[in-house]
């Protein structure tokens, strides 16, 4: 099939890659000139396994072009997919301009039926609205063309984004026509395992699971968070409380680590806006303020604690290892090292820092600093630190030697942000090992 995708970031990228992959004749637009002219010379322009392998291959094999001109966009797809941003306001809300500059640019250039797709994570409403900019914009041109709007939302995690496209647990297609629904099966069957992964359901359901998966997961870690600090308060340890209750098919064992917090770009963008929807409809959605608090609360965990032990941070060195909000992606967004290194040098401590990946993004939001010096390795990190800080749990930092890193610090303590870390191991090292939500 003719796809198009406006907006070639994160997950206009990777739809891109992952549909042409399957055979279709994918074009991207972009309005940012630079972007399009990276990716014609084949690079992605951000971390994802996968996606630059793939860029290549369906470039090589003519499946895979890209434009600034949003006119060759709407000409070229049977299926338009809008992926553009809907970065937060002030207020929460998701900002839909970009959404519907698109919707507006294809009433303005649409001469034959069109599956319109909104990709991009948006309010409950938006499908409704992008249907109304098109029909507006052609009843400008005095044109009659027949146009039918899906939601189609993507649930794809960073870092694994390739993987959860190509081999899905779900497609959730929200529309009322049989046209377009019968053209979104056709476009996701090489993307079915074993039965049929594709879910029909009206527009606004489909638009609201996106936010209800995001915000049920969100509530499982801070759930988590909080128990963990009532785990500490009366001996019990969360990550036995977290086995104990993950064996129950009811609850499952994913998404119940304890930790520093969540961050990323999904959910607390995704937990504010379904927040700011609910006050639009009159729905006070009490649990997910709550979620949302125990997040911003459990961010600042690291640095009291470090705090608590070291007296001041004043002129110490803290080493921190896992700068991303998460691993495998580059991505700074919410990440809870930021709150903790920010907190750190408000207090006048220096910061050594180490990613596999983020330390090029690391360097671009916080540009040259006294108090930031981004180490050659794990271990260079540690040298003369008076704690080491696990922030995200990249797969090296797993089962480091400790005891090179104990002899190149000044004081051999370390804050397990992710329960890493057997804590009577580390004990037994001579580290004082503080994790979330363990015992002792
Ligand atoms: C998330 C959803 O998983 C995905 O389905 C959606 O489409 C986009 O949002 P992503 O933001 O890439 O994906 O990250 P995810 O792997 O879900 O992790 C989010 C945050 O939660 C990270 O900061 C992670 O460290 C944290 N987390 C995750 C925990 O603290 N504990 C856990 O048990 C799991």
């Amino acid at each position: 099939m003719k796809i198009t995708v406006f907006g070639s970031g994160y997950v206009g990228l990777v739809t891109g890659v992952c549909l042409a992959d399957a055979g279709n004749h994918v074009l991207c637009v972009d309005v940012d000139a630079e972007r399009i002219a990276t990716l014609e010379v084949g690079r992605c322009p951000f971390y994802e396994p996968g996606v630059e392998d793939l860029l290549a291959r369906n470039a090589r094999a003519g499946r895979m072009r890209f434009t600034t001109d949003p006119a060759a966009g709407v000409e070229h797809g049977e299926i338009l997919f809008i992926a553009v941003g809907t970065p937060p306001q002030e207020d929460g809300s998701a900002d839909l301009q970009y959404v519907l500059a698109v919707a507006r640019t294809i009433g303005q250039h649409m001469r034959d039926y069109r599956v319109i797709c909104t990709k991009s994570t948006v309010p409950v409403g938006t499908s409704r609205k992008v249907r109304e900019t098109v029909a507006s914009a052609l009843a400008a041109r005095g044109v009659v063309v027949d146009f039918d709007v899906v939601s189609n939302p993507e649930f794809l995690k960073e870092g694994a984004a390739v993987e959860d496209f190509m081999r899905p647990d779900r497609i959730i297609v929200g529309t009322d026509s049989a046209r377009a629904l019968h053209l979104m099966r056709a476009l996701y069957a090489p993307f079915n395992r074993n039965h049929d992964r594709l879910m029909a359901m009206d527009v606004e359901s489909a638009e609201l699971t996106k936010y209800a998966a995001n915000a049920m997961l969100a509530t499982r870690i801070s759930f988590m968070n909080e128990l963990a600090l009532l785990a500490e308060k009366v001996g019990a340890d969360i990550e036995a409380v977290r086995r104990g209750i993950g064996s129950d098919p009811r609850i499952g064992y994913q998404f119940l680590y304890a930790g520093c917090g969540y961050g990323g770009s999904c959910f607390p963008k995704d937990v504010k806006a379904l927040i700011h929807t609910g006050a639009e409809q009159g729905v006070t959605l009490g649990i997910l303020k709550a979620v949302e608090q125990a997040n911003a609360h459990q961010k600042t965990l690291l640095f009291t604690r470090i705090k608590a032990h070291l007296g001041s941070v004043r002129g110490k060195t803290i080493a921190l290892w896992g700068l991303a909000f998460k691993p495998n992606t580059d991505d700074m967004r919410e990440a809870p090292s930021r709150v903790l290194m920010e907190a750190l040098w408000a207090e006048g401590a220096t910061v050594h820092a180490y990613d596999p990946i983020a330390m090029e993004a690391t360097r671009r939001l916080y540009g040259p600093r006294p108090d930031l010096i981004l180490a050659d390795s794990a271990e260079a990190a540690c040298e003369g630190a008076d704690a080491l800080v696990l922030v995200t749990e990249w797969a090296q930092f797993r089962s480091p030697d400790f005891a090179a890193i104990k002899a190149r610090m000044r004081n051999p303590a370390i804050f397990d942000g992710r329960n890493l870390y057997d804590p009577g191991t580390l004990r037994a090292l001579g580290f004082h090992y503080q994790g979330i939500g363990r015992k002792g």
